[in-house]
């Protein structure tokens, strides 16, 4: 195991009711001025932004409002933000919603005390020194925002989707209650299913040795999404199974999992590029590269990939041909992004062969080296020839 240090600073309020502790828990955190920032009217329709409001005028604590979040955060509405947090002197931001939401109010929240261009921090050209405390209200189990150190953000213009990860973006407090998941259109919860996977197996799939406890819970979080994951599909306002999918989010993406092993992120960054081209949801996304790239990488690692299959989807370990059971596990996963109905190869994404070369030329590499990813380190021929794995013909046929 590697040396690690870890903080997950986060106050969590879980479970029915607790939205009505915004205006509490902003007080314990020193808020006294807020913005309130949410998408395109899920938290209108669901009336969690009249509680949230309700909550906050009890406490006397103003606030300021800004809607409008797109799936795939754009940088417009973070600059718009920003200029309302200094015009109004907010002191504190709150995101209600999906990873979306939350991911645009840690933008807003880092860029409000920068005198820059809030972009810096996305195109690692500065690093934030500090930020606006920013809080969570969850509606979406998916990306973990929730609870974890990062931010996505959509810049359409220069064409990138690019992340940040600073301990001042981490939720001061976050409010989880799984009720508010009810509404959620099967594709979404869909989506969310495969995000959650994938944060788990972006850890799990690590070269480091003598990880066994951290494999054992990862494993536990993936047999827990799969076996929830199929069952909100029949029910989907079944409390306790969005419970277990919501909590399951924020552990897969807290790092509670991750530390002490190396970690991947390959499949992330090559579906970021795809949801910057074609303004894809991200767990879409995700059930199209996952699958390409746990088969480009599977020869190298057969033994983790058997292990995978064997603990996860407690298939008969094949001590004769454990490639065979490698290749099972791998089936099972597709099997299972395929009974969640999301799409498994480009064409059903709505990607295009023509733009292959041109995506893998774009996936952004951390600290502009020309390899990516830990577990199996990509050439851009690679990545390359992971996105053609991902067509039709190939992903079918293996
Ligand atoms: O905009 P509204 O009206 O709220 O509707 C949203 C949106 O259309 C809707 N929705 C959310 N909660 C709902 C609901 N509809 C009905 N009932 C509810 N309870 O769902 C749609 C998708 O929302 P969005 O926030 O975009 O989805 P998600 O939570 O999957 O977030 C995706 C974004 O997060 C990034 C992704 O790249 C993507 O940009 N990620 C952020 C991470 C992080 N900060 O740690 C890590 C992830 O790997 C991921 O990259
Ligand atoms: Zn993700």
């Amino acid at each position: 195991m590697l040396n690690f240090d870890f903080c997950s600073s986060t106050y969590y309020a879980f479970g029915k009711g607790t939205e009505k502790r915004v205006g509490e828990l902003t007080k314990k955190f020193n808020g006294t001025k807020v913005l309130l920032h949410y998408g395109q009217g899920s938290v209108i329709k669901n009336g969690l932004l009249d509680v949230v409001r309700d909550s906050l005028n009890k406490e006397n604590i103003s606030f300021v409002e800004l809607g409008g979040v797109l799936p795939n955060p754009r940088a417009e509405l973070v600059y718009e933000g920003i200029e309302l947090c200094k015009k109004e002197k907010v002191d504190f931001v709150i995101g209600l919603g999906g990873g979306s939401a939350i991911d645009s109010a840690k933008a807003i929240a880092v860029g409000a005390l920068y005198d820059g261009d809030f972009w810096d921090f996305y195109e690692a050209l500065a690093t934030p020194e500090n930020g606006l405390p920013v809080a969570a209200v969850l509606t979406l189990a998916a990306t973990g925002s929730e609870g974890s150190n990062s931010s996505v953000i959509s810049n359409m213009k220069l064409g990138k989707k690019y992340s940040l990860r600073s301990e001042f973006i981490y939720p001061v407090f976050s409010i989880l209650n799984p009720e508010y998941t009810f509404t959620l259109p099967s594709y979404q919860t869909a989506c969310g299913v495969v995000d959650m996977l994938s944060h788990v197996l972006e850890r799990y799939l690590t070269n480091t040795q003598n990880v066994d406890l951290t494999d054992r819970l990862c494993e536990a979080v993936m047999q827990s999404l799969i076996y929830n994951g199929t069952k909100v599909m029949q029910d989907p306002e079944n409390y306790d199974v969005r419970a277990n999918l919501m909590w399951a989010g924020t552990l897969a993406h807290n790092n509670v999992l991750g530390v002490g092993r190396e970690q991947d992120w390959s499949s992330h960054q090559m579906e970021h590029e795809l949801s910057a081209l074609y303004d894809v949801a991200h767990g879409a996304g995700l059930a199209v590269v996952l699958p390409a790239f746990m088969k480009f990488t599977l020869k190298k690692h057969v033994m983790r990939y058997a292990q995978l299959a064997h603990r996860v989807f407690k298939i008969d370990m094949n001590f004769d041909n454990p490639e065979e059971t490698a290749k099972a596990g791998i089936n099972a996963f597709i099997e299972f992004f395929k009974s969640l109905d999301m799409p498994v190869t480009f064409e059903e994404l709505g990607a295009k062969e023509e733009d292959i070369s041109t995506l893998a030329q774009k996936v952004r590499i951390k600290g502009g080296g020309d390899i990516l990813g830990f577990f199996e380190p990509l050439t851009r021929e690679d990545i390359e020839a992971i996105y053609r794995l991902m067509l039709e013909k190939n992903q079918h046929n293996w």
